[in-house]
């Protein structure tokens, strides 16, 4: 984890913590994340029964707003229970396109007591632009808005 991924934890601790709605918070902690450099968009996807819903997003708008379990690659997270990093979207034919400019995406769960609640998804308009320093950091951030998303 690089200085500015540690700094933008800090920063979502604090956005976490605050007062506003649910959905306010995640908004303001996709825009944190989305200053990062490579993270182009940013989305908040929930788990409800077996369509991934968008809640919250920084970045382009996307066509996707639900997507069933196991449909592109956030449907793939969904259905594995796991990460996923996809160096080059163009190159795989489980990607579900929201634009010509992506190049790479992560998809990280947000679970809870092994239920799987939420994931953030991350487009990269450059090639690769994700490894295991940026997954280990959307973990942490994964841990830090679990209590903003309903766990039954
Ligand atoms: N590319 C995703 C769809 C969602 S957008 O990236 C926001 C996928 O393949 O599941």
């Amino acid at each position: 984890m690089d200085e500015a991924q540690r700094r933008t934890l800090a920063e979502v601790t604090r956005l976490v913590s605050s007062q506003e709605g649910h959905v306010t918070r995640l908004k303001q902690v996709a825009a944190a994340l989305q200053r990062l450099p490579r993270y182009t968009g940013v989305y908040f996807y929930e788990l409800r029964g077996e369509t991934l819903v968008l809640v919250a997003h920084a970045g382009r708008d996307t066509e996707h707003e639900h997507i069933p379990v196991g449909d592109g690659i956030c449907g793939l997270s969904a259905r594995t229970r796991d990460a996923v990093i996809v160096e080059d979207v163009k190159s795989d034919p489980r990607y579900l396109a929201c634009n010509l400019e992506t190049q790479s995406e992560i998809v990280v769960p947000i679970m809870s007591a092994g239920t799987y609640l939420a994931q953030i998804d991350i487009d990269s308009d450059h090639r690769a632009a994700f490894g295991a320093a940026d997954r280990a950091f959307l973990e942490g951030v994964a841990a830090l808005v679990r209590p903003l998303f309903p766990t039954a």
